[in-house]
């Protein structure tokens, strides 16, 4: 039975503290973290009593946990995953691995050092159904060669009008991933253009079209929509050189009905992700278990990164952006 230790117990935490202390095989939930007291409360009165830590050092150098799950801030992940790497300890850090591509960059650095993978990121739409359907069709090559990438996610309403910059670590980032993880290549060009909220407030964004092209010459198209009013939805389509897959929602058919056709929407992301969440941490689970490392790791994190630097460096020159290539080192080779 591994002992997990959870870093932010907001949203996020909660869900994953709620998988652990309820559905994961192999693991409990052994400890918690969080700046705010009523934060700790809120998840021990919900999971049950567990260690709690008030300074997260602490809690990562703690002998008695075996792993760690890091769900505070964006940026603050970048410190306390290298904390995890330096201490030899597993670790599932939710997206973005970091806020810059230096701090990603010394991430990688530091786990290659290491020569052993410890850290998994938290891109959970690789343990999405739909998406693992979409790439199974894809991977029998019957459809020919990937030649264009699009996906569309949609979020409800926003208490802050968020900057531009963050829409893209903080949003755009799953889509960059899984236009990598998909089309089974890199970004090498992107063009970002936005929408902001107010005229006289150019660095919010409501909306954001992202233009790709990646290292075959095939194509991308990403549309984010950060205040749509009315749900949450990832769409994703890829057209190949004899067919295109489009990714479909197994939990909510489209209903044709007197003259009318619908299907639900899911409310926010946790209702649209729920089960991936739980496989993923279950994967996460099984592969220190078995010391197999699985899903996206400090490769996909970096990388991610380096394209969200050229999209920001986009946004700023209004033209489109190479984006950097690097050889990928031996020990993600195979992942
Ligand atoms: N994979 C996904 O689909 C997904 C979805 C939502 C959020 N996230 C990511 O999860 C992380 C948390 O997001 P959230 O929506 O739960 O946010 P949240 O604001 O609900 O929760 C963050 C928690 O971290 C705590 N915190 C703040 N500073 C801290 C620190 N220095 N050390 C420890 N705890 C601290 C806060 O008190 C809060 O309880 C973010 O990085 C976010 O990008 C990922």
């Amino acid at each position: 039975m591994l002992n997990i230790g959870i870093i932010g117990c907001g949203l996020m935490g909660e869900l994953h503290a709620i998988h652990l202390s309820e559905k994961v095989q192999g693991a409990r939930l052994a400890a918690i973290m969080d700046t705010n007291p009523e934060r700790i409360q809120s998840i021990t009165s919900r999971c049950g009593p567990c260690r709690t830590f008030t300074e997260a050092g602490t809690m990562i150098d703690d002998a008695e946990l075996d792993a760690i799950l890091i769900a505070s801030p964006d940026h603050t992940h970048a410190d306390l995953v290298l904390h995890c790497i330096s201490a030899g300890k597993p670790v599932l850090c939710e997206k973005p691995l970091a806020t810059s591509e230096a701090d990603a960059k010394a991430i990688l650095d530091a786990e290659t050092a290491t020569g052993r993978r410890l850290l998994q990121v938290g891109f959970m739409r690789e343990y999405d159904e739909s998406h693992l359907l979409l790439r199974e069709a894809l991977s029998t090559g019957q459809l020919g060669c990937r030649l264009m990438f699009r996906s569309r996610a949609v979020n409800p309403a926003k208490d802050t009008e968020r900057p531009a910059d963050e829409v893209v670590t903080n949003s755009a980032i799953h889509d960059f991933h899984t236009a990598r993880w998909l089309m089974g290549d890199e970004i090498d060009q992107i063009y970002v253009q936005h929408f902001p909220y107010h005229i006289d407030r150019p660095e919010t964004c409501r909306l954001m079209n992202i233009s790709l092209r990646f290292s075959s010459g095939a194509l991308g198209s990403i549309l984010i929509n950060s205040e749509c009013g009315y749900g949450h939805e990832v769409d994703v389509e890829v057209t190949t050189e004899c067919g295109q897959v489009n990714i479909g929602d197994p939990l909510h058919p489209v209903i044709r009905h007197g003259k009318h056709q619908s299907r639900i929407i899911h409310p926010t992301w946790r209702e649209r992700f729920q089960a991936a969440y739980l496989t993923e941490i279950s994967a996460w689970i099984n592969s220190i278990s078995t010391d197999t490392p699985d899903g996206p790791g400090a490769w996909d994190g970096y990388r991610s990164l380096v394209v969200s630097a050229a999209a920001i460096q986009s946004i700023r020159t209004g033209k489109p952006q190479a984006v950097p290539q690097t050889v990928k080192p031996t020990l993600y080779k195979s992942g």
